[in-house]
């Protein structure tokens, strides 16, 4: 199905913009305004930044997670852990409008979904206003022409470290070797964040963590293929 239009550059800079609108025609926009209760579209994700609070009306943390896609960890999450405000979000269209389908049927409502791009982060919260933030099994981007689509680069961390919290986290899974290096990479002259957790073998090496307590669609499948889960976390100083 459509997603956003395309520009014909080779990496997603323009979704940092401060003037960047979404434009689609997609179907399943207008669907998800069923849920308008708990599901914010676009342009509706960023109006309450650095308020969220007063949307949840109360002061438990904010917790956000990237990519939730067919959403097993924000539906087991945020139920498991009811003193805490949760927001998922994903770009795909049906996705989200699947998983809204099912979030609409829990029992806490301490959660909201947003229909958006993890590009935004820094437009969609405030300054120090978010404990964690959740990025599991991303889009790998594996041909070398469009690896600077991939997320988890400079942006993507100057945007984690002015929503987070100090002493606030960030959680990564992925299944894929070559991206899991470029983070690496990309955290090598990092000062601003401490790597609490750095891993190959998430699952080997760190069998009680939270991390290898849940397991998602994408990681079901992975597992099943054996290979293995890469993961690393990281604390704001
Ligand atoms: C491989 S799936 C993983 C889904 C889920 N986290 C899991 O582990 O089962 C990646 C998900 O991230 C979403 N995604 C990719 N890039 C994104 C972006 N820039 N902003 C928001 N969502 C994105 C995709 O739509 C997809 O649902």
């Amino acid at each position: 199905m459509t997603t956003e239009r395309p520009r014909k550059t080779l990496d997603d800079s323009h979704y940092y913009h401060p003037e960047f609108k979404y434009t689609h025609d997609n179907p399943y926009h207008d669907k998800l305004a069923v849920f308008d209760s708990f599901v914010l579209r676009d342009e509706e994700a960023e109006s309450n930044v650095g308020q969220w609070h007063k949307m949840f009306g109360n002061e438990l943390p904010l917790e956000v997670e990237i990519g939730t896609g067919y959403g097993e960890f924000m539906l087991e999450y945020c139920q498991k852990y009811p003193n805490v405000n949760f927001i998922g979000l994903d770009h795909r269209f049906k996705r989200s409008f699947g998983l809204a389908k099912k979030l609409d049927k829990l029992e806490h409502k301490n959660f909201r979904y947003m229909r958006a791009r993890g590009e935004r982060l820094e437009y969609m919260f405030g300054e120090n206003e978010v404990q964690s933030i959740f990025y599991f099994f991303p889009d790998p981007w594996p041909k070398n022409r469009h690896n600077k689509k991939r997320l988890f680069q400079k942006p993507f961390l100057n945007a984690c470290y002015k929503i987070l919290k100090p002493g606030g986290t960030l959680f990564v899974k992925t299944d894929h070797d070559g991206y899991f290096e470029w983070m690496l990479n990309e955290l090598k002259d990092e000062t601003r964040f401490e790597v609490l957790l750095e891993s190959r073998d998430l699952r080997s090496e760190y069998p009680e963590h939270f991390l290898s307590q849940f397991t998602t669609k994408f990681e079901k499948i992975f597992l099943s293929q054996g290979t293995l889960i890469k993961s690393i976390v990281l604390r704001k100083l």
